[in-house]
């Protein structure tokens, strides 16, 4: 009995992992769900989905501008997510990454941080109810400096907690942009961190928004930060650019 059970350990051991290992996975297709710093026009959206994905890797930007975690879905934008997910899953991996906070966290929202916790919880479940699955992303820092030397102002740090307790009670994939965020661009320092605004790359004004060249180099850390942690899962559908990489691991500006 017991030879036989090593025999038989052995032999799928030596014969079925190697196989069911290479049996290669879906493609992944990703939907980005969340407020204006992942949107087209002022997030990391379109840089992610644009420059970081080797084909046939792709998917779709549902970013909304001024978005919280209830309006996503008072909108319809939810429910347009929710059908994309049944459209792609019969060819490809969908992934879900949820990225709300900025606008959760403002008075006139009203939206609690229990309300905001259970909202991405209630996002968690109904992507995998559809069939897909979700990527929490703790929100992408504002560039907005204080003190001397200047250090970027924590504002999110509720709104990071909570996503991230959320994924790990809900035993979900998350990254955490956030603390990336805040980490380099406290390495490059403001004028550096400016440079990707939107509007005006020379000083503190809008400093939460992204021009193109900010969501490429944010969208490579999102992308970096998910091939750091499930390799086996997106490194084979990463297109890579070492030299961005290297600067954005080092902490110099890109
Ligand atoms: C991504 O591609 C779209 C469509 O080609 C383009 O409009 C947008 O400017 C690109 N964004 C970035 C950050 O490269
Ligand atoms: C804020 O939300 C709470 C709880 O949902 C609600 O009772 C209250 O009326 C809201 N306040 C405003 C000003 O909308
Ligand atoms: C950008 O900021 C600089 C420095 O404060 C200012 O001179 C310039 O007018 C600003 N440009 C815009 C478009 O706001
Ligand atoms: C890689 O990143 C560097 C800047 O860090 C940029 O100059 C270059 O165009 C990027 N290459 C590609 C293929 O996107």
């Amino acid at each position: 009995m017991r030879t036989l059970s090593i025999l038989a350990s052995t032999f799928s051991l030596v014969f079925s992992s190697p196989l069911s290992s290479r049996q290669s996975p879906k493609v992944p297709f990703f939907l980005l769900v969340g407020d204006s710093t992942t949107a087209i026009g002022g997030g990391w959206g379109d840089g992610f989905l644009n420059h970081t994905l080797k084909a046939p890797a792709s998917g779709l930007n549902y970013g909304h501008s001024g978005a919280t975690t209830v309006s996503f879905r008072a909108g319809g934008d939810w429910a347009t997510v929710l059908s994309q997910i049944t459209t792609h899953q019969a060819d490809s991996s969908v992934y879900v990454t949820i990225q709300f906070g900025h606008n959760d966290q403002k008075a006139a929202a009203n939206i609690s941080l229990e309300q905001f916790s259970q909202n991405l919880g209630v996002f968690v479940d109904e992507v995998r109810d559809a069939g897909g699955e979700p990527i929490l992303i703790t929100s992408l820092t504002r560039r907005v400096f204080s003190g001397d030397p200047p250090l970027v102002v924590q504002s999110l740090a509720n709104e990071r907690v909570a996503a991230i307790s959320v994924a790990e009670a809900k035993s979900s994939k998350y990254i955490d942009l956030n603390i990336a965020s805040e980490d380099y661009c406290n390495a490059i320092g403001p004028e550096a961190s400016w440079r990707y605004n939107l509007f005006n790359a020379t000083r503190q004004g809008d400093t939460t928004h992204l021009n193109e060249w900010g969501g490429t180099v944010f969208g490579r850390l999102v992308s970096d930060l998910l091939v750091e942690k499930y390799e086996e899962v997106f490194g084979d559908w990463t297109a890579p650019n070492a030299t961005l990489s290297a600067l954005l691991e080092e902490g110099l500006p890109a």
